[in-house]
């Protein structure tokens, strides 16, 4: 059974630009069954990933600074188009001099690169074996996320030998949030794939990043249309992973609870509607409740 949340609980936050950090969200619920999390949907203002970049960063951080209000310590931006974005200004400049203290803000990419290149986010040179890696990688994501180019420099700031090969997948994030049929999802992956092959000169990749919280919901696709030996990171997987051995170094970030909390929803948008389309993302999940500040 799980119990309400005690608001002065130490929780970790997550955002998201609307529904797609749910795969990232219940993975971390299921992996963290005593953690209280809080996760908010910027619904109003969703999709990120065709807005300009200064308005990423700031929709961004009034979502952070949300969640740290509700006595988030740790704020994971399970997005990678915000992660993208706006993760290293929030980290950076932002929050040494909010006045928010004891506080820290993730993101997604730094696990989806550890795991891609094997090799640790503070590790920011070529090490042996990594530094002879020839991969080939794919990386599907929305406009934005590419356009950052954060997923290829990062890689190959570990991996100088490996090509990396980007592929935005318009219109598949917005598909999957409306329910789109099947049919229709698999001629958006199927597109965005043979696009991909294209700039590859039909070289299949060894792996392939679904750089989008959206994506997960779509793996089988993508694995169907990708050629056989081709990788797939699992974001959700990753990330889960990633936190798991973040708490363990980090334990002040979090108050694990005596007995199961519900894990809160929180949306900018129309919770009804909300709550409806989040079934697509997570059956069975619990309703979100509207915040407006
Ligand atoms: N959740 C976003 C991501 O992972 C995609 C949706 C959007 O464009 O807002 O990139």
């Amino acid at each position: 059974m799980r119990a309400p949340v005690v608001a002065s609980q130490a929780m970790i936050g997550v955002f998201d630009s609307g529904h797609g950090g749910l795969t990232v969200f219940r993975a971390l619920v299921q992996r963290f069954p005593r953690v209280p999390f809080i996760y908010l949907g910027d619904h109003r203002n969703v999709p990120y990933g065709d807005r300009p970049s200064d308005e990423i960063v700031s929709l961004t951080r009034h979502g952070v600074e949300a969640l740290l209000r509700r006595e988030c310590r740790l704020v994971l931006l399970g997005c990678n188009t915000a992660t993208c974005v706006a993760a290293r200004t929030l980290q950076r400049d932002w929050l040494p001099v909010s006045g928010w203290r004891g506080r820290n803000i993730l993101g997604i990419v730094a696990p989806t690169v550890e795991a891609a290149t094997q090799t640790p986010w503070a590790v920011t040179t070529p090490q042996y074996p990594q530094k002879y890696n020839t991969d080939l990688v794919a990386v599907f994501g929305t406009t934005r996320t590419i356009a950052s180019h954060a997923y290829p420099e990062e890689i190959r700031k570990r991996c100088p030998k490996v090509t990396v090969v980007q592929q935005t997948c318009p219109e598949l994030a917005g598909a999957i949030e409306h329910g789109a049929p099947e049919a229709e999802l698999e001629a958006l992956v199927e597109r965005a794939v043979t696009a991909l092959l294209a700039q590859t000169g039909g070289t299949p990749p060894h792996r392939a990043i679904l750089g989008c919280t959206h994506y997960p919901l779509v793996e089988h696709l993508f694995r169907r249309h990708l050629p056989p030996f081709a990788r797939l990171l699992s974001q959700p997987e990753v990330v889960a992973d990633s936190l798991e051995d973040y708490l363990n170094r980090h334990p002040e970030y979090v108050v694990a609870a005596q007995t199961a909390p519900l894990p809160v929803l929180l949306t900018t948008g129309d919770p009804d509607r909300v709550s409806a389309t989040s079934q697509i993302f997570w059956p069975g999940s619990p309703a979100f409740k509207r915040i407006t500040h």
